[in-house]
């Protein structure tokens, strides 16, 4: 029987350098995670982490993995043709089904960019179904902007903002330097009919959260994504808990209006 909590073998089929410590793992398998839920990845012997979806397709689930420690530290050194095991999918993700109709702003901190382009490709399949685009993304430098192939289809078709918070030698996008929270500042928005996902650094999505408020925007209009140490992500163990909601299974997509003050 197929169980979403027991850990599968999956092909491999493609792997991207994307940047210094980001590499994108294409696997082929039908699982296609809704935006913003996830799965969990392991390594017989090493261990597991959980990894959001960057993908939506039911041909091949494509994972930016950042290189942190053990377990992606070996994932990273996997090649084509190798196995891996994945399950889930789990959580509860971007609410993109009840966003029909609506302006969308998609706002993402380096590799916060990963979930969000699972949400990006199942507007590209559902295009007449949402108003404006809007994305605003931000990474340390040039060198650290992830899908750059993405972004230069994306500036053609959606408002696209840019920014890196420096530049000390070549910038191939032309964009501002400076932290995406400045544009967001300076951008002209509709708030009415609107609805901002965003997912990235604790301090980004606070900042972008105060500069939105100042704009006009209600907390019911914001929706964020948590990241939590997580074991069992069946809400059993207790290792995702934030004041009485398990990020595995109540999130990790929030409205932020329900988690508005909680400690992070
Ligand atoms: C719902 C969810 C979705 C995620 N999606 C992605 C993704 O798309 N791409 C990606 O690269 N990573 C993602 N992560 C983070 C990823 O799971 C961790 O980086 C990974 O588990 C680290 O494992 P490791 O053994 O390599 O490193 P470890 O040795 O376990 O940790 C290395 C460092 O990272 C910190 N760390 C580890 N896990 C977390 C965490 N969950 N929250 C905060 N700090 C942590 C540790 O404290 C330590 O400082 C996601 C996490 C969650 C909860
Ligand atoms: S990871 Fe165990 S309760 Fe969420």
């Amino acid at each position: 029987m197929n169980s979403i909590y027991q850990a599968k073998r999956y092909r491999i089929t493609d792997v991207v350098e994307q940047t210094g410590d980001n590499i994108m793992l294409r696997i082929k398998t039908r699982l296609n995670p809704k935006p913003g839920e996830f799965v969990e990845v392991s390594i017989p012997g090493i261990g597991e982490a959980p990894i959001s979806s960057a993908s939506y397709n039911n041909k091949v689930l494509d994972l930016n993995i950042r290189i942190v420690g053990n377990v992606t530290e070996a994932i990273s050194k996997l090649k084509k043709g190798d196995k891996i095991h994945l399950r889930g999918p789990y959580g509860k993700g971007y609410p993109i089904d009840e966003l029909k109709g609506k302006n969308l702003i998609l706002i993402a901190g380096g590799c916060g960019l990963a979930p969000l382009r699972g949400i990006i490709e199942y507007i590209d399949q559902h295009r007449l179904d949402y108003r404006e685009i809007y994305l605003f993304f931000g990474f340390r430098s040039p060198d650290d902007v992830l899908f750059k192939d993405e972004i230069r289809e994306w500036e053609k078709v959606y408002h696209m903002n840019l920014s890196v918070d420096e530049a000390m030698g070549e910038n191939p996008f032309n964009c501002p330097v400076g932290f995406v929270t400045g544009i967001l500042e300076k951008a002209e928005l509709p708030v009415n009919n609107t609805e901002v996902l965003m997912c990235g650094p604790h301090v980004m999505m606070e900042k972008s959260i105060r500069i939105l408020e100042n704009k006009g925007f209600h907390d019911n209009q914001i929706w964020v994504s948590f990241e939590r140490h997580m074991k069992c992500t069946t809400g059993k163990c207790g290792h995702c808990m934030i004041n009485g909601m398990y990020v595995c299974i109540d999130g990790p997509v929030f409205r932020y209006d329900e988690v508005k003050g909680v400690d992070e």
